[in-house]
């Protein structure tokens, strides 16, 4: 059984990482989709979506996947990837911004107990999406309705609505 893991924040998921997570899941026998979160850390509180909301959200988007499972974590990464045993961490990359952000963490996660990161290039019809502009455009009564599933819509004009 060869386990990776895709972590992240999700707040919320966009087409870009379900993208990912597809193409992942066929490259291992499960994928896990972990949202990490540390309730003490800055920026904690500053997230739109509870984790469980982004659970579900993000279960929903990948219902069709037979092989990926939604969880969450607190603490290190690599501890988490030890608990469940898994041997690989995948990452969406959408270019150079993100690939100079990732590498050090590929090295301090290698360092940490040996787990590889896999980097997967986003694909180009969704190289501009992230969660942040994607709740941005949202919260000013913008169209995300291309860039993230319909429920996940659905739960962004929920959110932001006055
Ligand atoms: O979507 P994000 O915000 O880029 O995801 C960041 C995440 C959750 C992958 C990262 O913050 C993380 O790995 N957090 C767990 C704490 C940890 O292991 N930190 C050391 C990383 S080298």
């Amino acid at each position: 059984m060869r386990r990776a893991v895709v972590p992240g924040s999700y707040d919320p998921v966009t087409y870009g990482h379900v993208d990912i997570f597809k193409r992942a899941a066929r490259l291992f026998d499960e994928l896990i989709v972990a949202i990490g979160h540390n309730p003490s850390k800055a920026g904690a509180s500053s997230r739109l979506f509870s984790v469980d909301e982004r659970l579900e959200l993000i279960r929903e988007s990948v219902r069709e996947v037979r092989n990926v499972r939604v969880e969450s974590f607190t603490g290190l990464l690599t501890d988490y990837c030890t608990s469940i045993d898994a041997v690989a961490l995948v990452k969406g990359v959408r270019g150079v911004t993100d690939f100079e952000y990732e590498m050090p963490m590929a090295g301090m996660n290698a360092h940490l107990t040996g787990v590889e990161t896999i980097f997967i290039p986003t694909a180009a019809q969704w190289s501009f999406v992230s969660s942040s502009l994607v709740k941005e455009v949202a919260s000013m009564g913008g169209d995300v309705s291309g860039l993230v599933p319909a429920h996940v819509a659905h739960a962004l004009a929920e959110k932001v609505r006055p």
